[in-house]
């Protein structure tokens, strides 16, 4: 058993996560897509939350996801390679997410965004976190973390500090998404091996039923071009916070 401290997340290849899973637009991000679309498009929100995603790494379409209902999103990364990798990014970032978008401009509470991009710029911010780490005063309005709980550690007690404090980040009510990658064995990035806790639908219901209301589970089969061998899916939840 080895727990996310024992590995080096600053030696992250950010390139090479981006273009094994990021570069094109693959079924299982679509399906996700999809949900959590219409997940956020029917929340009573203006546009004045505030937003936090956890352990971004090289994914944007979580927070493109929340874009129009925020005034601000923060990015939670640990990683500094990933953090350097963001705030280039944000800058103007490339056109691998414009496929994505197009599947969130589906509805119109998207489309309604002109210019998807320099409101990326001017309402995200990176920060330093370890959501191991004990929990701020601070709290945000709406949150999603992705592939992180199950995907920085092989020790339980770990995934369920992740998922507590990923919880206690948000105010009670606040709506969230989160997505675990299934029995997954573990992965590659740029030739490095990076942990992750074999864990299924069961599992994530254990841990959140005490943590959330309204839950909705859905599970995401391996699309047509997996994206490596070791996993059995995906899943997505979402719900409000307790
Ligand atoms: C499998 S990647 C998922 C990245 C991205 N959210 C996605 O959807 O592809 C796991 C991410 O968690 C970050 N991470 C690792 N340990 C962390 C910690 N203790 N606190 C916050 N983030 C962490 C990694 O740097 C990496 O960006």
């Amino acid at each position: 058993m080895a727990g996310n401290s024992a590995y080096d997340w600053d030696a992250f290849d950010s390139e090479d996560y981006l273009e094994h899973n990021y570069a094109d637009l693959h079924d299982e991000d679509r399906h996700i897509l999809n949900v959590l679309r219409d997940f956020f498009s029917d929340l009573p929100f203006d546009s004045d939350a505030r937003g936090v995603d956890v352990g971004t790494g090289t994914n944007l379409y979580p927070a493109l996801a929340m874009l129009p209902f925020c005034r601000e999103i923060s990015l939670l990364e640990f990683s500094e390679a990933n953090r350097k990798w963001l705030a280039l990014q944000l800058r103007d970032y490339s056109a691998n997410w414009d496929s994505f978008w197009q599947v969130l401009a589906e509805q119109e509470v998207y489309r309604t965004i002109q210019r998807p991009r320099e409101r990326m710029r001017r309402r995200t911010a990176v920060r330093k976190w370890d959501i191991l780490d004990s929990v701020p005063e601070e709290k945000w309005d709406l949150g999603t973390m992705f592939f992180v709980a199950e995907s920085i550690t092989t020790v339980r007690e770990e995934f369920t500090t992740a998922l507590g404090r990923f919880c206690a980040l948000l105010k009670p009510g606040a709506p969230f998404a989160m997505t675990f990658m299934q029995n997954s064995s573990g992965y590659e990035v740029g030739g490095r091996h990076f942990p992750a806790l074999g864990i299924g639908v069961t599992d994530v219901r254990e841990e959140m039923w005490e943590l959330g209301n309204r839950l909705e589970f859905h599970h995401i089969d391996v699309g047509s071009q997996p994206l490596r061998e070791g996993y059995s899916g995906m899943i997505l939840v979402h719900g409000h916070v307790k």
